[in-house]
């Protein structure tokens, strides 16, 4: 049995403890938060002892693996003191905001021996997943170009309640580091290529209670000649689902999490409608979706049997770096060349 820790007992908590318990290689054996309340009721739920500090979670409990369910700032820090102790690091994406700290815990990890997974549950998606099952045995070809779209709705209480959210030094950036983030890492992995340049225009256009963006627009061209454009935002009146289109050698792909549609040139077209797992996640997102579990069974299966997780730190540096150039470029308000 692989003993696991829950650090963070806030919004997306729920979704690491119920797969955590669901999965039968794993027991739950400690939470913790610094808001006592938080780490208690949790704690409470699961029949868990509660902490209300990483360093007595990681010293005491004796786990195996670590949850990081934290705001963006405290990723680095507390999956640094957990790897230099020996314990397998499961993180909530981002998994920084400065590159040189995700950098230097990948290194890290490899010299331990240990596992560092980051989550990325979309690529879990059965919609995702057959997309790239169609690139990468070819009947798709290349892609030629990738859009994104993403128009969702958080309203000023979304950052006013948090403590951490809408601010540079504990968010680290708004809408494209938080939320995009994940429709954004989907098309790079669609392109699986190497970034060259990336211009960026980020700005907040509706949100004066903040200071990071709400809105953020951009165009990567990466080397074999592809180029995938985004545009993201937080001002629009509902979430609606995102899209992603990519134009391929062979065919085209409209897509949002829930919903894919392949149409090859030669009129063949595939369809998928990602179904719920039946699994309660109590207080969970809709537009989190559901494969928070796939990805964590895979990290404890990684751990279990001294394999590579699917989305491990390595992996996601691609996407950590595009991130980063991304926010660097619009800071400069200018191309970065990669
Ligand atoms: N994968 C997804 O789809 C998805 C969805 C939502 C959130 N997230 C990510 O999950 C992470 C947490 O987001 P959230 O929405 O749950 O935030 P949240 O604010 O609801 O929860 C964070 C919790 O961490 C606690 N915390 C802060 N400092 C701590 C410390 N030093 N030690 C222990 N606990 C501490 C806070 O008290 C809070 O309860 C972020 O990285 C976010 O980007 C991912």
């Amino acid at each position: 049995m692989i003993r696991v820790g829950i650090v963070g007992c806030g919004n997306i908590f729920t979704m690491h403890a119920t797969s955590c318990v669901h999965l039968p290689m794993a027991k739950l054996v400690g939470v913790c938060d610094i808001k006592k309340d938080r780490a208690d009721r949790a704690a409470k739920k699961y029949g868990v002892q509660a902490y209300y500090d990483y360093k007595e979670l990681i010293d005491k409990e004796k786990i195996d693996a670590v949850h990081i369910c934290v705001p963006h700032y405290l990723h680095p820090i507390i999956s640094r003191y957990a790897l230099e102790r020996g314990v397998h690091v499961l993180c909530e994406k981002p998994m920084s905001i400065e590159l040189a700290d995700a950098e230097y815990n990948v290194r890290l990890a490899e010299e331990k021996g240990l596992k560092y997974g980051i989550i990325f549950q979309c690529r879990f998606n059965d919609t995702a997943k057959l997309v790239k099952e169609n690139l990468e045995n070819g009947k798709l070809g290349k892609v030629i170009s990738a859009r994104v779209v993403l128009t969702w709705c958080k309203p000023d209480s979304y950052y006013s309640l948090s403590d951490w959210k809408g601010t540079w030094e504990k968010e680290g950036g708004g809408v494209v580091i938080d939320q995009a983030i994940h429709s954004i890492d989907l098309a790079n992995w669609f392109i699986a290529d190497e970034p060259v340049s990336v211009q960026a225009h980020l700005s907040n256009r509706g949100h004066s209670i903040m200071e990071v963006d709400d809105t953020g627009e951009g165009f990567i061209r990466y080397k074999n000649g592809a180029t995938l454009s985004f545009w993201a935002m937080n001002n629009y009146g509902c979430d609606e689902p995102i899209e992603i289109r990519l134009l391929c050698e062979k065919g085209k792909v409209v897509m949002s999490y829930d919903e894919a549609k392949i149409t090859f040139d030669d009129g063949e077209v595939l369809s998928i409608e990602q179904t719920p797992d039946g699994i309660e996640y109590e207080g969970g997102k809709d537009y989190w979706g559901f494969q928070h579990i796939r990805e964590i069974e895979d990290f404890y299966r990684a751990v279990e049997e001294n394999g590579e997780p699917f989305i491990s730190g390595k992996e996601a540096l691609k996407i950590q770096k595009l991130i980063c150039a991304i926010y660097e470029s619009g800071k400069k308000k200018e191309g970065i060349i990669l």
